[in-house]
C-alpha cells in the first residue's frame, strides 16, 4: 500500500440563479424521494455505479457493497442531512422487478448544499439520468433553503467534470485528497 493524492476540483454553483434544463425522464424509469427503508437501494446503486470506476481508489468504501452500505448510514444519519437533496432512481425492466440504477444524496455544510455521491449505474449512462438526479438534488437544496451547492469531483473524471460545466457548475479550487492504494 502507498499514500497517493488525487486532484480534485470543488466546484460550486448558485440556487438564486435559474437552474440548468435536464432532459424529461425516460421511460421505465422512476424518482424516488428519500426515505429510511430506501437506504440498502441507494448502497447499492452506489456501488454498482463507483466500484469499478476512479473514486472507488479515492474513496475505498465505494469499491466494498458493505462500505456502500456503511456510507449510506452514515450519511443519512447526520443532523445535517438534507432528505429534499437525495433521490434514488429506479428502472423497471418489461415484466421484472424494479432495480435501483443511479442515486445523489445531499448534506448542508455550512450554509453551501454539499452533493455527496452522485451515481448512474453504467449500462443506463448517456441519457440524461445523472443531469435529472442533479436537478432534483438542486431543486431539493432550493426547497431546504440553501441558495449555494458544491461537490468535489476528481480532475481525471472528465465525463463528470465536463457533465457539472455543462450544468454551471464553476471551479472554485483544487484540493488534495490523501488515499492508501494497493501497489502505488
Ligand atoms: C457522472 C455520471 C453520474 C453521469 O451520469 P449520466 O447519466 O451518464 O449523465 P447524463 O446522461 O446526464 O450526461 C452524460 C452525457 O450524456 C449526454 N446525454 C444526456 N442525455 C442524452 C441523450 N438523451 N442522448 C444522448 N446523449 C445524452 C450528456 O449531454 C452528457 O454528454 P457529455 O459526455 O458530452 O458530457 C456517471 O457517468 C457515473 O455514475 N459515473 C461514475 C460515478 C462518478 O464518477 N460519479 C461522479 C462523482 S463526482
Amino acid at each position: 500500500m502507498g499514500l497517493v493524492y488525487f486532484k480534485r476540483y470543488r466546484m460550486e454553483l448558485d440556487l438564486s440563479e435559474p437552474l440548468f434544463a435536464a432532459p424529461r425522464l425516460p421511460l421505465g424509469y422512476e424518482l424516488v424521494p428519500w426515505s429510511e427503508g430506501l437506504c440498502r437501494e441507494h448502497a447499492s446503486a452506489k456501488f454498482q455505479s463507483f466500484h469499478c470506476e476512479l473514486d472507488a481508489n479515492v474513496f475505498p468504501c465505494l469499491g466494498r457493497r458493505d462500505g456502500c452500505v456503511r456510507l449510506m448510514r452514515e450519511i443519512s444519519r447526520r443532523t445535517s442531512f438534507v432528505p429534499e437533496a437525495t433521490w434514488l432512481l429506479r428502472y423497471r425492466p418489461p415484466e421484472s422487478r424494479p432495480q435501483a440504477v443511479g442515486t445523489v444524496q445531499g448534506l448542508q455544510v455550512e450554509g453551501w448544499g454539499a452533493i455527496q455521491n452522485l451515481g448512474v449505474v453504467q449500462p443506463h449512462r448517456g441519457h440524461g439520468l445523472g443531469t435529472i438526479l442533479m436537478a432534483r438534488a438542486a431543486a431539493g437544496f432550493r426547497r431546504a433553503g440553501l441558495t449555494k451547492m458544491h461537490l468535489e469531483v476528481t480532475t481525471d473524471n472528465t465525463a463528470a467534470v465536463r457533465l457539472y460545466r455543462r450544468m454551471g457548475f464553476r471551479q472554485a479550487r483544487t484540493v488534495f485528497k490523501a488515499a492508501e492504494v494497493s501497489g502505488a
